[in-house]
């Protein structure tokens, strides 16, 4: 039940395996990759202690030696102090030009050593293994890479395509169940941006993906995947086409500053709640019909998903203030906030024609129901 994706960008392609146990691939294919004896695994305490012996072991038997760096967990680590300490690490395990670096965990190591890898000795190889279901399906996909500033998420980074992407869906089995849920708003929102079909088959089998089914787990982040690999494929630097990947992204980031990128709210949970906003949007701007919102926001609740505002625990900013907040967005062109709106489920578009006064009444009545 092993799925390959290939991302198929030229002179930079790579492979996306996918499946129970692909974690095993890391010897044989790290140890094809280059002549050094010694890989340096970046990873989470967290994770180094679930699953670091794991990819050591089968290192180990590909005759590879290793040696991790483990992080502290959290969103707080994509910053400075800790990518400093990640690239002087990285040089003291002597690593050059032509290694490969691993990156061992959710997304925010997959971002952070990403960035390492991108901006050590100029650039050197990395092999993404993400442990979450939100970075199997988004970010250890694709090439972005990069720390928070104080002035936003992910406001600092480079382009830096992986050289491979070992998705093994057992690793998934150690997630909390909060954690695969936030993955999982990543998930939907595949199929809301471009996938109809995908989304119908995720509203009748993702409760049995989120129960543990191999096989829908499978089936899920590799649809997931392919979009992503075609949209990368179509537009790596997000010119056009890639932006549609932040359906949802531009309520999300708003509502994640506003909550302190904290516990209160986890990406995927904002992306979740921002791709029924976003529909909200759509439907009162007249471009899809209001069963729309109604169906997305239901799935969400089937899967037992943080939905509106309400679900968020604490005080939030008035809708005024979350409008600033979208502001600070990188999606901002010319101080334009540019919308990912839908015509319907499965047909995204990036726009920036969207009346302020339109989002912000959407807000306004998204917190009057807290
Ligand atoms: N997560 C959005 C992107 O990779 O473009």
């Amino acid at each position: 039940m092993i799925e390959t994706v290939p991302v198929p960008l030229p002179g930079r392609e790579y492979e996306i395996k996918i499946g129970p146990g692909v974690l095993a691939e890391a010897g044989p294919r790290i140890a094809a990759m280059t002549q050094r004896k010694h890989v340096a695994i970046v990873s989470d305490e967290t994770v180094a202690r679930l699953h670091g012996g794991a990819l050591q072991s089968v290192l180990t038997e590909a005759g590879l030696t290793s040696d991790i760096l483990a992080l502290p967990p959290g969103e707080a680590t994509k910053c400075w102090p800790e990518l400093e300490r990640t690239v002087e690490w990285l040089l003291a395990q002597k690593v050059e030009r032509g290694d490969v670096i691993v990156a061992l965990g959710g997304g925010v190591i997959g971002d952070l050593a990403g960035f390492a890898a991108a901006i050590l000795r100029r650039g050197v190889r990395f092999v993404q293994i993400p442990t979450s279901l939100l970075a199997q399906v988004d970010s250890s996909v694709g090439g972005k890479t990069g720390i928070n500033s104080v002035a936003g998420k992910n406001l600092i980074g480079a382009f830096h395509q992986p050289s491979l992407v070992l998705a093994d869906t057992a690793l998934l089995e150690t997630l909390e169940p909060r954690d695969f849920l936030a993955g999982y708003g990543e998930v939907v929102k595949y199929g809301l941006l471009g996938d109809a079909a995908f989304f119908d088959w995720l509203e009748g089998e993702a409760p049995k993906m989120a129960a543990g089914d191999v096989a829908a787990q499978v089936k899920a982040v590799t649809r997931s995947c392919q979009m992503k690999a075609d949209i990368v494929e179509r537009d790596e630097t997000e010119q056009g086409d890639r932006a549609l990947l932040n359906l949802g992204h531009t309520f999300c980031h708003a509502l994640e500053a506003a909550t302190g990128y904290s516990d209160r709210l986890l990406h995927g949970e904002g992306v979740a709640i921002g791709c029924a906003l976003a529909f909200e949007l759509s439907s009162r701007l007249g471009l899809c019909s209001q069963e729309e919102p109604s169906r997305v926001r239901a799935h969400l609740r089937d899967m037992g998903m943080k939905v509106d505002l309400a679900d968020i625990d604490g005080d939030l900013p008035p809708a005024e203030a979350l409008l600033d907040l979208m502001g600070q967005d990188k999606k901002v062109v010319d101080g334009q906030l540019r919308f990912i709106l839908a015509r319907g489920i499965g047909e995204a578009f990036v726009t920036s024609d969207v009346p302020r006064d339109a989002v912000l009444r959407v807000l306004e009545d998204a917190l009057k129901q807290r």
